[in-house]
This record gives structure tokens, sequence and C-alpha cells, in this order.
């Protein structure tokens, strides 16, 4: 089965061609990274008129390195959000016109959900059904999520961040030490040259019962820790203060990723996603401190990606066989900003207390 996949979430329009949903036949992202970085972040109304002017001849070459056509599409999985308004509306609008010309089933996708199915992208059968139930972290500019996925299609949400996400903190504190936009690949690798142990770090939400993420006060703690510095930073110490927090930033996560392990023992895998997943001291850190597999997307796939879309929409086609199809022209869906956070309770009374 052929889904196309189109993603016009935020900054990236992508559009790809996945049979199966793990097998990857083309998959083109045209990033606006340049266009968003002389304001040091995403501005949405540049980023839904440089959508409008990128998808049509994205969807062209896509098809065309893919060597296949529309009439060879079996389904058309698309963003539906979360993500910016006037940026989604322009991949829901592109799919529904598509939808409508062809008559083909369109299926609308969570951004969020669908970047774990990035992680699963070129798995063998065998190793995908291996990897299920799993947990599954999505680490990116606008999400610090963990889940508790049992199946393709059911995500609980057990952990979330309760302020900045892991990706916005690097990319606020790459831009405080004077690092390019985005900060995080910066961050990475500045800190590859840093010592970690030279600038003390606060630890971030310690107890065990807490299970949810924080960035803000790392990010203060940053911010305070550069209004002492009396002389302009040399490249060692930007180097230090990268290893340093970038570490907390990461150790926070894998504590929390511990918990849930002694959890939900039922667990064989591991699945880390989203843009910071790229990040290989985070992938190191991660590998070493968990003895059950840990699936990492292939770099193409950590950040937006279309490919991630149709993987997932192949799964909701693959629920849906008989009934697969929205009717590109009802009124009863369209795309959502925000995300309906209903966190899954686990904790117990002792857990409270500890
Ligand atoms: O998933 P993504 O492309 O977009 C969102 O949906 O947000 O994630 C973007 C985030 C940015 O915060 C960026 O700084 C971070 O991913 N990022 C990294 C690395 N590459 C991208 N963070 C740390 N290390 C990296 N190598
Ligand atoms: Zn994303």
């Amino acid at each position: 089965m052929l889904l196309l996949g189109i993603e016009s979430s935020c900054d990236e329009t992508a559009v790809a061609i996945v049979r199966n949903g793990r097998e990857v036949l083309a998959s083109k992202v045209s990033s606006q990274v340049a266009r968003h970085a002389p304001f040091g972040g995403v501005v949405p109304e540049i980023a839904a008129r440089e959508h409008l002017t990128a998808i049509q001849p994205l969807f062209d070459c896509t098809l065309k390195e893919a060597g296949v056509a529309m009439h060879d599409i079996d389904a058309i999985a698309v963003t539906q959000g979360p993500g910016l308004v006037g940026a989604l509306l322009v991949g829901v609008s592109f799919a529904k016109g598509l939808a409508l010309a062809t008559g083909k089933p369109l299926i609308p996708v969570d951004h969020v959900h669908a970047h774990i199915h990035g992680g699963f992208l070129g798995l063998s059968d065998a190793e995908f059904d291996n990897a299920l139930p799993c947990l599954a972290l999505v680490v990116s500019g606008g999400h610090t999520n963990l889940y508790l996925v049992e199946s393709p299609l059911n995500f609980r949400l057990i952990a979330h961040t309760t302020d900045d996400a892991c990706g916005e903190c690097l990319d606020k504190v790459g831009k405080l030490l004077g690092l390019p936009y985005p900060g995080g690949p910066w961050i990475e690798k500045c800190a590859a040259a840093g010592d970690p142990d030279v600038i003390p770090m606060p630890r971030m939400v310690e107890r065990k019962a807490q299970m949810e993420f924080s960035y803000s006060g790392l990010k203060t703690h940053m911010a305070l820790w550069l209004a002492k510095q009396t002389n302009p930073l040399d490249q060692k110490t930007i180097n230090d203060a990268c290893a340093a927090f970038q570490r907390e930033a990461f150790e926070q996560i894998v504590r929390k990723l511990m918990v849930a392990c002694d959890r939900f023992p039922q667990v064989k895998s591991i699945v880390v996603a989203g843009g910071v997943s790229a990040n290989q001291a985070f992938r190191q850190m991660t590998r070493s401190r968990f003895h059950v597999p840990c699936h990492f997307p292939a770099l193409a796939y950590c950040s937006d990606n279309a490919a991630m879309i149709a993987a997932m929409g192949w799964h909701i086609a693959m629920a849906r066989r008989s009934d697969n199809t929205v009717d590109a022209t009802a009124s009863d869906w369209d795309v959502y900003p925000r995300y309906p956070f209903e966190i899954h309770k686990f904790e117990t009374e002792q857990d409270k207390q500890s």
C-alpha cells in the first residue's frame, strides 16, 4: 500500500511516498530555517507563505523521484495538527484538494504521534513486532513528551513539559550564548569540545514521583550565569557551558525514562524521536543506560518530515480498512492548533511521598 504524506505544521514543507508504513520511496523537505534565522525563531506568517510557494513543486519532484504517479497512490496522509494554524492550513488544503480531484482517501495525522513512527522507518516487520510495547519520547522544538505506546495507534501520554520544550530551551540558551539559530546543533558541536564538570548546573524535577519535564529553570540559570560573567566569553568557556547545560538538559529526560521503565516492565524498546534526537551525545547517553533496544530515526527523519506522516497514515489506513476515508468535503475536521493534553495518571500514594 502506497501512502503519500504531506507535512506543513511549522517551518518545513515536506512530501513523501512510503510503502507499507516503513519503506520510504522518496522524502523531500524544503526547510525555511534560513528565512527565520534573522528573527531567532519561526515567524508564523512567513512560514505560511513559504509553504504556499514550496508545496506544489515539492509534490511534483517527490512523485518524480519515487517514480510513481497519483494513480499509484492508495491514500493521502496529512498533518492535521498540532502546529501553526496558517502553516497547517496550507498542507491540509493542498491534501484536501488532491483528495477531491483524485478520489483518494484522506487521512488526518497527529504530528507528534507521527514523530514516533519516524523512529520505526526502515525496520523489518519482525523488528517492528518486537518493538512494541515501547516507551517513546518526542523531543523537539515544540514538545518534550513521553508516551507508553502499546500498539501502533495507542499513545498514552505519561509525561510532558510544564514550560519550555527541550529543543526550545536549547535554542534560547544558544541565542543567549551568541550561537546561530537554531541553537541545538551548535550546542552539540560546542559541547563536544567542552568539559561538562567545569560549570555547575542545577538538577531539575528530581523527585521520582514528578513525571513531568521542566526547562525554564535551566534556561534562567544559564541567563543568570551569563549575567555574572565580567569578561566576554571565550570559546573554551562557551564549550564548557554548552557541555554542562546539554548534559543536564538530557539527564533530566533519561532520569524520567528510567522511572517509566521501572513502572512499565512490559516495555520491549525505547524510541526517541524529534529534532533533538539527532544529537549524538543524547543517543549515546540513552543507549548506555537501558538494556532494551533504543530506536532512533535516521538523521533525515529526526526533524519534521512527511515520511513519518505517511508511516502513521498507513497504520490508520490499516486500522480502518473498510472505512478509511475522511471526506475531503466534510466540514467536521480541520486543522487544530493545540494538543489535547490528557496525562495518564499512575502516581500511587507512596509515590507522592517519595
Ligand atoms: O522536530 P523539529 O525539527 O521541529 C519541531 O517540531 O520543533 O525540532 C527542532 C529542534 C530545534 O529546537 C533544534 O535546535 C533541535 O531540534 N535540534 C537539535 C539538534 N538538531 C536539531 N538539538 C540538539 N542537537 C542536535 N543535533
Ligand atoms: Zn515536529
